[in-house]
């Protein structure tokens, strides 16, 4: 879903009772980093400066400026590398052009992503799936370009493709998305091809003659099967009737197009990701995050294991709970890491959940791709980010 954070203003939380140093670092920090030693924040005692909201004020106990990194955990090191830096490579003002959907097309080496529903959206209107080239991003950097703002090329995608709301792939050749649908018009999954004249093909758009709710994100497994997730949030910005099914996860076969739920009692199931092999899959549910905002309610990435012969998701426990808004979009990086869009930037963990440190936005990135190796692409909405770090990606599984 487009999460985001309620009001514009940002409230940069500054523990200014803590003298802060570069905790107990034995390393040398990478550029635009700072260590964040647990021991100096620990005990805040009765006059600390305790966050009230986790929505509206983010964690940034250096009062550093975004963008920069924040390292936890001394293995964050192995992916950011030495020369890890982030720079905006893309923004407009006034549209809201990369929101969500990021897909890496390497035989191009393009980024596509959808535009957010709330700018010029209309019930004729569809949002827009634009792209970027990544040559243009590294001959704006190689040219040392103190600003960085590449040309964005929209694709005229038919309106049966309403809202575009998650993407993956390219799967054999085409992008693969996930639509919230409209009105009437149901949620679909959406094959498009990147290349002219971007014909589409909808694979999906029932259960059973039954719509679902609002299709949030895709990922596809290595077995060559589509899982994705169904929230409610097109009910919720009153973009689609109320809810007829619960909000779930499914499996889609592209051949034969049969579908089934794999996994349900979410509150709003997000972001998906699956690791390299396949046996376990990350499910972000973002319920705090409602026509009422309520930090009680889940902002969590569950884990899964799949099983292998139903594929059904089962031993459900929690992965990561996020302590700035909730998890949007999802990735995994080769070694197994994972990381989340959330309300302060891209959060990273292990394959345990011990949080290594954060891209540190200072805003909410709603969803991000690697686009290659080193290349995390982060969405912002009327931002894109390029972080250049040393993980990699794990390829797409049928590009
Ligand atoms: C860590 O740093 C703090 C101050 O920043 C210091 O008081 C403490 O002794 C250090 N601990 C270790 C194990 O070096
Ligand atoms: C907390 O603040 C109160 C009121 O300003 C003060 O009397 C007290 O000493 C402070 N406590 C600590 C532990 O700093
Ligand atoms: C960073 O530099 C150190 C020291 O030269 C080296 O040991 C380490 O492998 C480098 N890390 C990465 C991720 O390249
Ligand atoms: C922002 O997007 C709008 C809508 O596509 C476009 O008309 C405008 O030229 C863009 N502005 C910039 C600075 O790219
Ligand atoms: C989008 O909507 C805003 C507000 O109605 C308007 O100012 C702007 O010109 C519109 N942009 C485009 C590209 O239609
Ligand atoms: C960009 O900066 C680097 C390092 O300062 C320098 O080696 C390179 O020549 C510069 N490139 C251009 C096109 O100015
Ligand atoms: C199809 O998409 C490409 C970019 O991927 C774009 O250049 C081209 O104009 C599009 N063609 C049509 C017919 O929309
Ligand atoms: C686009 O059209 C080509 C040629 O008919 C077809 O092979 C391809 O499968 C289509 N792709 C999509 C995504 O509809």
């Amino acid at each position: 879903m487009p999460l985001k954070r309620p009001g514009a203003l940002l409230h940069l939380l500054v523990y200014a009772t803590l003298s802060y140093a570069q905790g107990n670092a034995t390393f040398t920090l990478p550029p635009q980093s700072v260590f964040i030693d647990t021991r100096t924040y620990a005990v805040l005692g009765a006059n600390g400066t305790f966050r009230q909201d986790s929505n509206t004020e983010l964690f940034n106990p250096t009062a550093s400026s975004p963008p920069f990194f924040q390292i936890f955990d001394e293995s964050f090191l192995d992916i950011i590398g030495n020369n890890s830096f982030i720079r905006e490579i893309a923004s407009n003002d006034t549209f809201a052009f990369a929101f969500e959907a990021p897909i890496y097309n390497k035989n191009t080496n393009e980024v596509f992503f959808a535009s957010s529903l709330e700018a010029n959206s209309s019930i004729d209107l569809n949002n827009r799936i634009g792209k970027i080239s990544m040559t243009d991003v590294e001959n704006a950097l190689a040219s040392n370009a103190s600003v960085i703002n590449v040309p964005v090329s929209e694709l005229d995608i038919p309106d049966t493709v309403q809202l575009a709301n998650g993407g993956t792939g390219p799967f054999k050749g085409s992008l693969v998305f996930v639509t919230n649908g409209r009105g009437a018009r149901p949620p679909s999954v959406v094959l498009v091809n990147p290349e002219s004249p971007n014909n589409t093909t909808v694979l999906l758009d029932n259960f059973f003659a039954r719509q679902f709710n609002s299709l949030d994100d895709v990922k596809v497994h290595p077995s060559g099967k589509f899982f994705f997730t169904d929230s409610t949030y097109a009910s919720i910005f009153q973009t689609r009737p109320a809810p007829l099914i619960p909000p779930q996860v499914y499996r889609l076969d592209p051949d034969t197009r049969a579908v089934r739920a794999v996994a349900t009692g979410f509150d709003e199931p997000n972001g998906i990701a699956f690791t390299a092999d396949g046996a376990t899959a990350y499910i972000g549910d973002t319920g705090f995050f409602e026509a009422v905002v309520d930090q009680t309610k889940p902002a969590t990435i569950f884990a899964f294991d799949v099983d292998e012969k139903s594929q059904v998701f089962k031993n459900r426990r929690i992965f990561a709970y996020i302590d700035a808004g909730g998890p949007d979009g999802l990735q995994v990086d080769k070694n197994g890491n994972v990381y989340a869009g959330c309300f302060d930037g891209v959060q990273i963990w292990n394959n345990e959940g011990v949080l290594l440190g954060k891209i540190f936005m200072g805003t909410t990135v709603v969803n991000m791709v690697f686009a290659g190796d080193g290349r995390l692409v982060m969405l912002t909405g009327s931002k894109v980010y390029l972080a250049k770090i040393a993980a990699e990606e794990i390829p797409p599984f049928f590009p």
